[in-house]
């Protein structure tokens, strides 16, 4: 069935309030509803419809009475009842089995604690309800257990609790604020709490709680203080405040996605909440960071503004994503978050807009919601956010927001409301709503195309541009899109010119913002000192794929001396890719040098800079992947051939630079123990970019420095860069390592997930075999999403080399597990076979290996509706 966004009809029935009673048992959980309703419209004729899973109805009651058997109707999806009084009290109860949902959609229990995760529509899983984000309703939820399960928690403020009889006890609980079912949430454990106070800054009391196992208790210091920070950001950069007695987060090993902002009770993938040096990564703490923020923010923009239909998912989360960015971007270096976010925009969201499940950020049609959760909604959705922000400027967007929030607190509003508020709250930036809209309705990665001719002795620069989009299924035709282009024009000192556009009179800034709003535009600079070198989209200022003439001269020059960070980063990876097309293009891979001097000079004079962010270096001296490398080729891809030549470059890179490699590794290492701070991580990261490169130098000293790292470093940082490099090869002594890694960490499944990812990753001949084995291995289970990520997902998305294998066994291994996956964890199914869509980029040969797979998918019964959707509009393509 398709649900489509211009079918939306306002809901014909209200609930104002909902009182829920849960008995809670693993086998056989007890759910009580109240609900009082109301029609929307006093005069409205239409039945109520409310959604439900296949759980048992076993009451179902009208203001006291047994409603008959004529009333009311059950269909797969739900249940229609007839001939209601216009307002009524409904009593709904059913029973769950929170113990066999491996699903973990409704209610479920992860490590024997219970959890509830509804988001988008798990809700209708534990009690029937008109499940849509528009219904808002203010929840009262009592939950009873046995005293073996002590803490017992749901949404909004505590009210009563106590014993019971026969061994076991109560709580209830009210969230005042009216809210869709799909942030509804209980939680029943035997946990423990690591709390502090909070205070607002208008002076209210909070108490911030993060519930964990006991064994976890000590590894919440890091989630607390980055949920603080995330808290007193918010107030300070736009005014808001929490708005509850309590904010909790829960921890829990069994989840789909990586958290959930469920009011005052987040529930998190245990992988965003517990850290200590020993075990987690500088990427794990940022990514923690960067979550509980995200969670936090969710509060204003998701809860008490919401959406009114999924199809309005960006509203919430592209809005949350950009706020979360730019609170990592305040709490680190801008420019390294700002690199990372395009990184991932250009590596995963390019590749989505171009291939069979290209959607807009606010999509038409689906199938399944859950598929809707993805690169373009979330990150190409918070672009548009950025984009505002870049037209208006910090301070007008700020006011921009405040009107939002003024305008739509406690309503159910659309993406189209966000920008009407924005602009509207800056009508003096004359920006046009319909041209800024398309972003929103048209999929697909705009090209601009930019040239330009240069009159050097009359100072003039005149600049052409050109838009398009190529088409995406189901649009064929697009058209222009405003696109602010960030520029600046370099003299040849580096420095940036005054920039003043013929016909103007002032005196130019050094950097300016030019408006693009049509396919075909010119511009003209005047009063040049001379030779210029324009540094483009800086910032990357709009989310788009660049073509601009610059010379690998001019690129080597932005390298070295662009004042925008992002652009000096985008020049070395342009000089980097080049290098790599050129070897994809020769025969026999360019059977010479792969890097020439240019590159080389530009790389030396990056390693032994003693001036720049070790961070930024690190990121400029990255190879592109292996698949960023495939999507830009343009023909069919040999996988194999890609490897080749980015392991040729890698090796020579080593080779050439090996000195200044070891000089440059030795000079950021610390002396010290680990500290998680700006300056020492930005080390860590430029010494382990080095160790990338001199895991593949001939020399026996860059050798020991691998082992030293992997065997004595005292964080989890070193620890997995070193040891995730010596895993790439087949070693006797790194099977002796991972060995003992594995004995030392195995009861600590978090850890065990980088263990299984490294293995996963490795280029050697028995990857495959051994990562059957390790299908079966004790630490490893299929249940469980983090597990399945870290084996299969990266196999099949962080190997390109052995999951695109000639012979079709990587795809074949996939085919498996999906079929073993889809029967239980539709969700996570549905992402795993994500790599497999890409099919008709490939040379031929995979191109009927992996067509193939997803015809037997295609045919397969049962499949879940989430599988089935993605393999459809893969099998559409052909
Ligand atoms: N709203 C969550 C977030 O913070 C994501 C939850 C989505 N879950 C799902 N099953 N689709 O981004
Ligand atoms: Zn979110």
């Amino acid at each position: 069935v398709v649900v489509r966004r211009l079918d939306y009809r306002p809901p014909d029935w209200l609930v104002d309030e909902v009182e829920l009673c849960f008995w809670l048992d693993p086998r056989a959980t007890r759910v009580q509803g109240r609900l009082r309703l109301r029609r929307a419209d006093a005069g409205g004729t239409a039945p109520l419809r409310l959604h439900g899973g296949d759980q048992p109805l076993v009451r179902l009651c009208c203001d006291g009475a047994e409603l008959a058997s004529h009333a009311w109707q059950r269909d797969s999806d739900g249940l229609t009842l007839f001939g209601l009084p216009a307002a009524c009290t409904l009593e709904i109860e059913t029973e769950l089995d929170p113990q066999a949902n491996r699903a973990l959609e409704g209610l479920y229990l992860s490590a024997g604690i219970f959890c509830t995760q509804c988001e988008a529509e798990g809700f209708r899983r534990i009690l029937f309800f008109p499940d849509r984000p528009d219904v808002l309703a203010r929840y009262t939820t009592t939950l009873i257990a046995d005293e073996r399960l002590p803490v017992l928690l749901a949404n909004g403020n505590l009210v009563a609790s106590g014993p019971l009889a026969d061994g076991r006890h109560f709580a209830r609980w009210h969230d005042p604020f009216p809210k869709p079912s799909y942030l509804f949430a209980l939680v029943a454990g035997e946990l423990v709490c690591r709390e502090r106070p909070y205070r607002t800054l208008s002076g209210r009391s909070v108490q911030l709680q993060i519930y964990v196992e006991p064994r976890n208790a000590a590894l919440c210091d890091h989630a607390l203080a980055s949920l603080e920070r995330a808290m007193r950001w918010d107030e300070q950069r736009f005014g808001l405040e929490y708005d509850l007695e309590r904010y909790m987060v829960v921890a829990v090993d069994d989840f789909n996605m990586g958290a959930m902002e469920n009011k005052g009770l987040n529930v998190f993938n245990s992988k965003y909440v517990l850290a200590c040096p020993a075990t987690a990564t500088d990427d794990d703490y940022l990514d923690i960071e960067g979550v509980i923020a995200h969670e936090y923010f969710h509060n204003w923009t998701g809860n008490r503004i919401t959406c009114r239909d999924w199809f309005q998912l960006s509203l919430k989360e592209g809005l949350t994503v950009f706020r979360d960015q730019e609170f990592s971007a305040d709490m680190h270096s801008a420019a390294i978050k700002r690199i990372e976010e395009v990184r991932l925009l250009q590596t995963q969201q390019f590749a989505e807009d171009a291939g069979p499940t290209a959607h807009p950020v606010r999509p038409d049609s689906y199938v399944e919601i859950n598929n809707f959760y993805t690169m373009t909604v979330y990150h190409k959705g918070a672009e548009l956010v950025r984009l505002l922000q870049t037209l208006l400027g910090w301070e007008d967007f700020v006011r921009g927001m405040r009107l939002y929030v003024e305008r739509h607190d406690g309503q159910a509003v659309t993406t189209d409301d966000f920008v009407a508020a924005v602009l509207d709250a800056n009508p003096q930036a004359g920006i046009d709503r319909e041209l800024f809209s398309r972003w929103y309705s048209q999929a697909g990665t705009p090209l601009l195309r930019l040239s330009w001719q240069q009159d050097a002795a009359a100072g003039q620069w005149r600049l052409h541009c050109r838009q398009s989009c190529p088409p995406t299924p189901g649009q064929e035709h697009k058209q222009p899109v405003l696109i602010p282009l960030r520029l600046a024009l370099l003299d040849a000192s580096g420095r940036p010119c005054g920039l003043r556009l013929a016909g103007e009179t002032e005196a130019g800034a050094p950097e300016r913002v030019l408006r693009l709003t049509a396919a075909e535009q010119e511009f003209t600079f005047v009063d040049l000192p001379g030779e210029v070198t324009p540094s483009l989209l800086r910032g990357f200022s709009a989310p788009v794929r660049l073509e601009a003439p610059l010379t690998r001269e001019q690129q080597a020059f932005l390298m070295a001396h662009d004042s925008d960070a992002f652009n000096r980063w985008q020049a070395a990876q342009a000089l980097l890719l080049q290098a790599l097309l050129a070897g994809l293009k020769a025969p026999e891979g360019g059977a010479g040098e792969l890097a020439d001097s240019l590159l080389l000079e530009a790389f030396h004079h990056s390693l032994t800079d003693q001036t720049a962010d070790p961070a930024l270096l690190a990121l400029a001296l990255t190879l592109p992947t292996e698949g960023y490398i495939a999507d830009q080729l343009p023909g069919a891809v040999d996988p194999a051939r890609v490897h080749q030549v980015r392991e040729k470059l890698r090796g020579q890179l080593a080779t050439r630079l090996n000195d200044a490699l070891l000089i440059c590794y030795r000079q950021q290492q610390d002396a010290g123990p680990y500290v998680f701070s700006g300056p020492a991580l930005a080390r860590r990261r430029l010494k382990n970019l080095c160790l990338t490169y001199l895991a593949r130098s001939p020399a026996e000293e860059a050798r020991d420095l691998l082992w030293q790292q992997a065997r004595h470093s005292d964080n989890m940082t070193d620890t997995a860069a070193a040891m995730a490099l010596l895993a790439e090869t087949p070693d006797v002594a790194v099977d002796e390592l991972l060995q003992t890694f594995y004995q030392r960490w195995r009861h600590q499944p978090l850890v065990i997930d980088k263990w299984l990812a490294w293995q996963a990753r490795s280029q050697r001949p028995d990857c495959l075999a051994r990562l059957c084995r390790l299908l079966e291995d004790p630490a490893f289970s299929l249940t469980n999403p983090n597990r399945v990520r870290a084996l299969i997902g990266t196999f099949c998305q962080a190997n390109p080399y052995h999951f695109h294998a000639a012979d079709g066994s990587g795809y074949r291994f996939l085919e498996q597990q999906l079929c073993a996956i889809d029967g239980f964890n539709p969700q996570v199914a549905a992402r795993l076979v994500l790599p497999l869509l890409r099919w008709p980029r490939f040379e031929p040969g995979r191109r009927v290996l992996m067509l193939a797979v997803l015809q037997r998918l295609a045919a397969r019964q049962p499949l879940s509706r989430d599988l089935y959707e993605m393999v459809q509009r893969a099998l559409a393509q052909e």
